[in-house]
């Protein structure tokens, strides 16, 4: 017997050898299939559920579980850091998990994925660009490329391989907590851009050193779902009514295109079409995605999003495997429902050992996980060395977010006072928002639902003013907008407070009461207001409106909102256009270009520049 185990052993090293050849040996896509078909032959039942299994690294019981479950993928959720949240901690914190997985009998790398959704925005310090919904008013492909690009390098600099982006929804309902996260209303920019994206996330090939595979989520529909069927919110993972014409042509045409410009993940939406949930959508995976669009790259699940689709978790996971999901992310124990892993593997087995789920979905499962490894050369350099720390928040990246600010900003109303005249002398910048990096970061900024104050490095508003006025201008601040007589100019910057997912979903968009009752002292001076509307959609402006003579809509700028200043003062003459409607009260919600009786306060498209 122990001859016989030796002999396997052999063998196995020998085939394992072979196998994990350098990338540089396989040259194509016939090689990388062969190698692929090759390593399915030896994988176990065990090996091979691993490999479909992924865990939030916070909530692996044992680090060694990694080798014991031969899980295939770890990820970092919004806020989940190594113990200290600094580049170098990544690396070893990524080369440690490796490490346990590369003790297993054949050595198949994990692949780790994180939401770098708008710059690689879980790491202090990193780079934080406009979240999509001001990259959409840019509607510049080139600006997103190269943002996805930088994204990538820093994201690399972690030893981090895999991004959940970008997010290619088409939001119709400005009530939705994750408006921000898609580029347009506009199918059409929302495609674009997100092909730019993917672009910049994987470059030309997957096995470049400075490209990250990309993920277009979340399929389909997520951003058209209908107002009070929300899961939590009142919006979020909601029901989708639309026909199936209008799905293709409107929300599924993005993915489409991703495909075309081989996107190697997509990641399956919470929310349902026709009460139907995504999860277990055969037809919508397996025949549209996989057989109708050729989608062979893997198809994961969002978190715990399984766990919805039944109340008994093992029809969940038949139904989600037999939909085409390949990957499913079971975080761990987020929330006190959530199934641990450990469950999961023991029940996909099951269904697998009962017939339920037949061996040949799981081999289509495991190949397609197998062949973007190999396609990213994860099999060749499985651990990352510390050569690329400095690209994390470089001064080149950073310069790109400036300039992604000042494209991003749109300027709704102008009453020629801006740019800021060279004779002002007395400047008062007034409201909190003006001086708080986590509230112009918004959301997915260190932590999931984002954060208040000075959270990682970067320029706020006030900032960057700072930096426009010399001597001969004097600048004050005041939070709660106290006006001395002298004052020239005022500069107010109010709005949202950051938010994620569904905690963003709002009955009513008004502005808060301590933001209108701000600009209404303000404008008792009548000194001239220019407002700035930090904020991760359009909101109701009708209380202010005449009392700004000048309102710019910054979004969600990120960590450069210096870039808003270079607009103020007019260094930069601003171009960017409204890619979403900008309603004039609730009652117009939800309001699309297009829509019968189209009459909002801004039209789509609008956005004026200093020559205006
Ligand atoms: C979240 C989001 C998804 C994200 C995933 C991992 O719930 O829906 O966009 O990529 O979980 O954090």
């Amino acid at each position: 017997m122990f001859i016989k185990k030796l002999h396997i052993n052999i063998i196995t090293f020998f085939c394992v050898s072979i196998l994990n050849v350098s990338c540089s040996d396989i040259t194509t896509k016939d090689e990388i299939d062969m190698k692929v078909e090759q390593l399915v032959k030896m994988m176990t039942l065990e090996e091979k559920v691993g490999q479909m299994t992924q865990v939030d690294h916070r909530y692996l019981e044992k680090k060694s579980d990694i080798k014991k479950y031969f899980l295939g993928s770890l990820l970092s959720g919004g806020g989940s850091v190594p113990d200290t949240n600094n580049v170098r901690s990544w690396v070893r914190m990524y080369n440690e998990y490796q490490s346990f997985a590369l003790e297993t009998r054949l050595k198949i790398p994990i692949i780790y994925g994180i939401d770098a959704v708008h710059g690689h925005n879980n790491v202090l310090n990193a780079t934080i660009f406009p979240h999509n919904i001001g990259l959409g008013c840019s509607n510049d492909e080139d600006l997103v490329r190269r943002i996805s690009a930088a994204t990538a390098r820093e994201v690399q600099a972690t030893g981090l391989d895999w991004t959940f982006a970008p997010c290619v929804a088409v939001a119709q309902d400005e009530r939705w907590g994750r408006t921000y996260e898609s580029f347009s209303e506009d199918p059409d920019i929302v495609t674009r851009l997100g092909n730019a994206s993917i672009q910049g996330y994987q470059g030309s090939s997957l096995d470049q050193p400075n490209t990250i595979l990309a993920c277009a989520k979340h399929y389909v529909g997520d951003g058209n779902t209908i107002y009070g069927t929300g899961m939590h919110g009142k919006i979020d993972r909601g029901d989708v009514l639309l026909d199936e014409k209008e799905l293709r042509s409107k929300y599924i045409k993005p993915f489409k295109e991703a495909i075309d410009n081989n996107v190697g993940s997509i990641m399956v939406s919470y929310n349902s079409w026709q009460s139907k949930k995504l999860h277990g959508h055969k037809y919508l995976i397996d025949e549209v995605l996989k057989k109708e669009l050729k989608f062979n790259g893997f198809v994961v699940s969002d978190w715990a999003a399984i766990d919805e689709i039944d109340k008994n978790y093992k029809k969940s996971i038949i139904q989600a495997v037999n939909a085409g999901i390949d990957m499913v992310m079971v975080p761990g124990q987020f929330i006190e429902s959530a199934n641990s892993y450990i469950d999961f593997i023991e029940l996909l087995k099951e269904s697998i050992q009962d017939g339920s789920i037949k061996m040949d979905r799981i081999d289509d499962a495991v190949s397609r996980i197998l062949n973007i490894k190999y396609s990213m050369g994860l099999f060749e350099k499985p651990l990352k060395k510390f050569n690329k720390v400095n690209d994390l928040g470089s001064d080149k990246n950073r310069a790109i977010a400036r300039e992604s600010v000042k494209k991003s900003v749109v300027l709704l109303k102008n009453n020629n006072i801006l740019p800021i005249r060279k004779n002002t002398r007395n400047i008062l910048v007034a409201g909190e928002h003006a001086d708080n990096i986590g509230y112009q970061c918004g959301g997915w900024s260190i932590w999931w639902q984002g954060g208040s104050g000075k959270i990682t490095k970067g320029t706020s508003i006030l900032d960057g003013i700072k930096s426009h006025t010399g001597k001969n201008i004097n600048l004050s601040y005041s939070k709660s907008g106290d006006v001395d007589k002298n004052t020239d100019l005022i500069i107010v910057a109010i709005g949202e407070k950051p938010y994620a997912e569904m905690n963003g979903d709002r009955e009513s968009l008004e502005l808060s009461e301590d933001d209108i009752e701000l600009v209404n002292k303000l404008s008792k001076s009548g000194k001239p207001i220019v407002m700035i509307l930090i904020s991760g959609r359009p909101m109701i402006l009708e209380p202010i409106l005449d009392k700004c003579d000048a309102i710019l809509a910054a979004w969600l700028p990120g960590s450069e909102g210096a870039g808003i200043s270079d607009v103020l003062f007019g260094d930069y003459s601003p171009t960017a256009k409204l890619s979403f409607t900008w309603p004039k009260n609730m009652k117009q919600i939800p309001i699309n270009f297009g829509d019968t009786n189209y009459d909002p306060l801004y039209r789509f498209g609008h956005g004026l520049t200093f020559k205006d």
